[in-house]
């Protein structure tokens, strides 16, 4: 009999080939759409091992129904749409894709810095709308970098790449983290500080921490009062880290100059709030969206779960 894997979305190829070449049965969901709980449930039915995504639940209900599952590779680093502990109970590793997907992460963590500080996005739909009609020396003044003081909020890997993209900048770091991070600190001069002093000095705040239930609305009301009324906000980790109604109101009322986000509280619901404020820009999850990075995440998935239908456990496991 041939291990079965279901397969949750069209991922790239490379990744398949690995999970066929190890002699296991594929399906592949053929719809490029999110399945539903129930269909997902459907697919991985009498299926020996999943590969699933971000935007899949995994919670205990599910995994109760889905008992027979000997592993589940997430493609994503971040895993919390998986419930790892109800997982770990019934003995079924998860793993994730670490490290392959932070310079991607950080590319684009900063290219979004850029384009708020900058008012990219305005400046472009403006263009577009043919509403330029030659340079003005007020035309879409933005913030400068150089100088200025990044906050770093998680100094994780993706955390620390994105600090080390600040040096060519000129920037000053701060930085928070359950650990000191010596990157930052010896090679890039950074200071480990508390959350409340970072979020006062900062000029630019950047959020990289899990989403756990530490760290969900980490960025509330009461935070974003203590920004500057020059500070942008940057979020490229999980929507949910910030409070979206209280970032809604502190854009509104100028009580921050701006905010670039990758992620959002309701995926793929965006709060009309934001789309109506032109101080923030505002990109559909691409984070870690290029072809070798998820080409990579593709393979590291697929070669975890092939190590977890051997009965291995995998290399990137985050719950057993
Ligand atoms: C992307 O958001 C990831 O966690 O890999």
């Amino acid at each position: 009999m041939k291990t079965t894997v279901f397969v949750s979305r069209k991922i790239p190829r490379a990744g398949i080939d690995i999970l066929e070449e190890a002699g296991m049965a594929v399906e592949v969901n053929p719809e490029d759409r999110v399945l539903t709980a129930e269909e997902l449930m459907v697919g991985c039915r009498g299926k020996d091992g999943l590969l699933c995504l971000l935007t899949d639940t995994i919670d205990r209900a599910f995994l109760k129904k889905m008992s027979q599952l000997k592993g589940i590779a997430n493609m994503a680093v971040g895993y919390n749409n998986i419930d790892v502990n109800a997982a770990a109970e019934r003995g079924i590793p998860v793993s994730n894709t670490p490290g392959v997907l932070t310079e991607a992460a950080a590319d684009l963590t900063w290219a979004l810095l850029v384009a708020t500080a900058r008012r990219l996005s305005e400046a472009e739909r403006y263009l577009r709308a043919g509403e330029f009609t030659g340079w003005g020396p007020l035309l879409f003044l933005g913030g400068d970098l150089p100088g200025r003081t990044l906050g770093i909020i998680g100094a994780g890997r993706i955390g620390t790449a994105v600090g080390v993209r600040s040096q060519g900048f000129r920037m000053k770091i701060i930085y928070t983290d359950p650990n000191r991070n010596m990157v930052l600190e010896e090679e890039l001069d950074g200071r480990r500080v508390e959350l409340d002093t970072l979020l006062a000095q900062s000029d630019f705040i950047t959020l990289h921490v899990p989403l756990t239930e530490e760290t969900r609305h980490l960025i509330g009301s009461r935070e974003l009062r203590r920004m500057k009324k020059t500070a942008y906000l940057i979020n490229t980790s999980r929507g949910p880290v910030v409070d979206e109604e209280a970032l809604v109101e502190a854009l509104q009322s100028g009580e921050i100059a701006g905010a670039g986000l990758d992620v959002f509280e309701k995926e793929p619901h965006i709060h009309p709030g934001l789309l109506s404020l032109p101080s923030a820009v505002l990109l559909p999850h691409i984070g870690s969206a290029t072809i070798e990075t998820r080409t990579r995440m593709a393979e590291m998935a697929a070669r975890n779960l092939v190590a977890m239908m051997k009965g291995e456990r995998p290399p990137d496991c985050v719950n057993l």
